[in-house]
C-alpha cells in the first residue's frame, strides 16, 4: 500500500494532486486533509471513484494538536505513511507601510511554515520507517523577494530553509525531501488571501495571465514526488531568476515587480 497524506487538499493543487494520485492504481489510499469537511468529502468521492482508498480528516495545520492528530488519523486507518505533502497555505498582498496591525503576519507563518514543521515533525519517525518522501510545496516567492508579498515570501523562504536543512540531515535515512516552487498557478488563493487590514483580498495583486494550469502544477509535483526529485521549480521565468539572482539581482527585482498587477 502506497499511504500518501496531502495537506491543504480541499481545494487547488492540493485537490489536484489527491485526484492525480487516486488513479494511480488500487494500492494508493489518501489521506486528505484541511478545515473545510464537506470541500474534503467531495475530493474524497472523486478519489474514490477512480479506486484509491480515502480518508478524510479535519486539520487547522495553524494547531499543532490537529497536525498530530492528522498523522495519528492517518496511521490508524491505515498502518503506515509513505508520503507526506506540505501543501496547506495561504496568501496574502499588501505593500508592508500599508499594515497597521501585523497580527496576521503571525497566523500567515503559522499556517504556511509552522504548520509544515509540525506536520514533519509528527510524521518523520513514520517516514523513516518507510524510507519515505516528504514533500513542501513552497513557491518561487520562496526563492525571490516579492514586492508587495513581504509576509508570504517570508513564509516560504522560512519553509525553503526549513526543508533544505532537513533534506541534509535525512540524507543517510532513505527519506527523500522534495520543495515545489511553483510560480503563478490558476486558483483562488489570491482572492482568499489576506490584504493589507488582515482580511481576504477578493481580488489577485498578481498578473493572471499566463498562470499555470492546476493539472499541470500537480503533475510536477507528484511525478517529481515519485522520482525524489530535490527541487521542482516551475516556469522558464522561475529557472532564470534563480541563476540570474546571483549574476544580476537588479534584473530579478525588475522581474519581480512587473509581476504585480498594476490595477
Ligand atoms: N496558486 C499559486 O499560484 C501558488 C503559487 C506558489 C505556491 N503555491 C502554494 O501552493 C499551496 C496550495 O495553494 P493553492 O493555490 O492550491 O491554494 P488554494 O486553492 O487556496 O488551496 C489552499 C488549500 O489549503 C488549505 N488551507 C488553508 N489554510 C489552512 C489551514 N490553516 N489548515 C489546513 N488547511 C488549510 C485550504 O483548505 P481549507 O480552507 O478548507 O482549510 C485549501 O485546501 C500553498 O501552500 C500555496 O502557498 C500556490
Amino acid at each position: 500500500m502506497n499511504v500518501i497524506v496531502i495537506t491543504g487538499a480541499s481545494d487547488g493543487i492540493g485537490a489536484e494532486m489527491a485526484r492525480q494520485w487516486a488513479g494511480r492504481g488500487k494500492d494508493v489510499a489518501l489521506v486528505l486533509a484541511a478545515r473545510s469537511v464537506d470541500k474534503l468529502e467531495a475530493v474524497a468521492t472523486e478519489c474514490k471513484s477512480r479506486g484509491a482508498q480515502v480518508l478524510v480528516q479535519r486539520c487547522d495545520v495553524g494547531v499543532q494538536a490537529d497536525c498530530i492528530a492528522l498523522v495519528d488519523a492517518a496511521l490508524k486507518a491505515f498502518g503506515r505513511i509513505d508520503t507526506f505533502v506540505n501543501n496547506a497555505g495561504m496568501s496574502a498582498h499588501a505593500t508592508f507601510e500599508d499594515v497597521t496591525d501585523l497580527t496576521w503576519y503571525e497566523t500567515l507563518m503559522r499556517i504556511n511554515h509552522w504548520g509544515s514543521v509540525w506536520c514533519t515533525h509528527a510524521a518523520l519517525p513514520h517516514l523513516k520507517k518507510t524510507q519515505g518522501r516528504l514533500v513542501a510545496v513552497a513557491s518561487l516567492a520562496g526563492l525571490v523577494g516579492v514586492p508587495g508579498r513581504t509576509a508570504y515570501s517570508a513564509t516560504k523562504f522560512a519553509m525553503t530553509g526549513f526543508f533544505e536543512a532537513l533534506r541534509v540531515e535525512l540524507q543517510n535515512s532513505g527519506v527523500s525531501v522534495t520543495i515545489a516552487y511553483p510560480g503563478v498557478v490558476a486558483t483562488e488563493i489570491r482572492y482568499r488571501g489576506f490584504n493589507a487590514a488582515g482580511q481576504a483580498a477578493g481580488k489577485s495583486g498578481l498578473d493572471e495571465s499566463g498562470a499555470m494550469s492546476v493539472e499541470e502544477c500537480a503533475r510536477l509535483i507528484v511525478q517529481g514526488t515519485e522520482a525524489r526529485q530535490r527541487d521542482i521549480v516551475m516556469s522558464t521565468k522561475g529557472k532564470l531568476g534563480r541563476w540570474l539572482k546571483l549574476i544580476a539581482p537588479g534584473m530579478v527585482d525588475k522581474m519581480a515587480l512587473k509581476a504585480l498587477n498594476k490595477h
